[in-house]
């Protein structure tokens, strides 16, 4: 089968990580053969990395679609440029691969969603926490059903940012950058581990003034999934204590004979109460996928665009986490519990 051809849309930050040690993973399946980013230097690099020609680099992305010849494109820019990005590449009927979020706004994502089903094309957007060995053992453990139904999940992010610009620049400045750039995955997971959507959240996201952060960075917030189990987030930007970022993530699913949960310290664990206040602890064994994280995602992407099964991150599902995302928003902006089923239905989209 010839090579799927790919116009990549960012070069640094995130996308320099794609480029350098991800994508070469696939090069028996697929080539970058265009790749744009507005900073001259950093499409400088990263071009020659790839061996681009001249004309295979641009500088604008309305040039870059005009011109490059591509089965898809791969977005990897902030995510306020993502749906200008999709319907350049649905107009040249290209399937799009996209980081999350969605959009950085939800008129923004059910544009997109709107667009991409019209078009008939196929989006696969990255959530690759789903993919780390210790969710997947997190997985196994609640599918093979020793502790019966999961009845409620608590989840915890918290990163020391108290820095700024130390989570990259954008993410200082935007509003709701915690929700936006962090519980997209949060809320994903939650979702993932419940094994159902979101019925209804309430909530708060807020900002406590810190210099650190121009918009809302801390948040917590009261979920009710489909199949009745509940979830309870936290998170904080601005974490002074104990520190739960990007791969230390808490996560505790109690269920009707016992918890499974995993932090900090990546260890899988099974609680059960023996009765009379004495507890059982035993540390799970990892999993070990051929492909985790992005890789997951990416090989299962490349195969759905050439005729396979779709992956489970395909817009028209993740489409629940982003509307999950919005209905925080709206819940906090409105003092209200939203309900996210019709939040999705209000917009056209089937839930
Ligand atoms: N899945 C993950 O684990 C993960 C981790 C980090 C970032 N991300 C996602 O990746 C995306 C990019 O985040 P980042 O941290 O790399 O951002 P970034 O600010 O580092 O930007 C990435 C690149 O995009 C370029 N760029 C910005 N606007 C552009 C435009 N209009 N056209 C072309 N190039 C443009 C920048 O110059 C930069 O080189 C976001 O959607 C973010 O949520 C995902």
């Amino acid at each position: 089968m010839p090579k799927l051809r790919a116009l990549m849309i960012g070069a640094g930050g995130m996308a320099g990580g794609w480029i350098r040690h991800m994508l070469p993973r696939f090069s028996s399946e697929m080539e970058v053969v265009g790749l744009c980013d507005v900073v001259p230097q950093t499409l400088q690099d990263a071009a020659d990395f790839l061996h681009l020609p001249p004309e295979a680099r641009y500088a604008r992305m309305e040039d870059a679609f005009a011109r490059a010849d591509a089965d898809f494109a791969i977005v990897v820019i902030p995510p306020a440029h993502h749906r200008e990005a999709v319907l350049h590449a649905l107009r040249r009927g290209m399937h799009v691969f996209s980081e999350k979020p969605i959009a950085d706004t939800w008129e923004a994502a059910v544009d997109v969603w709107r667009a991409v089903t019209e078009a008939g094309r196929k989006m696969a957007v990255i959530q690759n926490y789903r993919y780390t060995p210790r969710i997947m053992t997190v997985k196994k453990v609640l599918s093979d059903g020793a502790l019966g139904r999961p009845r409620y999940i608590m989840a915890r992010f918290a990163a020391d940012y108290r820095v700024r610009h130390s989570w990259g620049r954008f993410r200082h400045e935007i509003r709701h950058s915690l929700l936006l750039e962090g519980a997209i995955h949060h809320f994903d997971q939650i979702r993932n581990l419940a094994g159902a959507d979101c019925e209804w959240i309430s909530g708060r996201e807020w900002s406590p003034g810190h210099p650190s952060f121009d918009g809302e960075c801390m948040a917590q917030y009261v979920c009710q999934m489909t199949n009745g189990v509940m979830g309870n987030y936290e998170g904080s930007c601005l974490a002074a204590s104990a520190q739960n970022s990007w791969h230390q993530e808490r996560y505790r699913v109690e269920c009707e004979d016992g918890a499974v949960s995993v932090g900090a310290d990546q260890v899988v664990r099974v609680v059960r109460h023996l009765g009379g206040g004495r507890v059982r602890t035993e540390e799970i064994e990892q999993v070990r996928p051929t492909y985790d994280g992005h890789l997951h995602i990416i090989h299962d992407a490349l195969a759905w665009f050439q005729g396979g099964p779709a992956p489970e991150t395909q817009l028209s599902d993740n489409i629940k986490s982003t509307a999950m995302l919005f209905a925080a928003i709206e819940a906090s902006e409105r003092q209200a519990t939203v309900n996210v089923r019709e939040k999705l239905r209000a917009s056209g989209i089937g839930a």
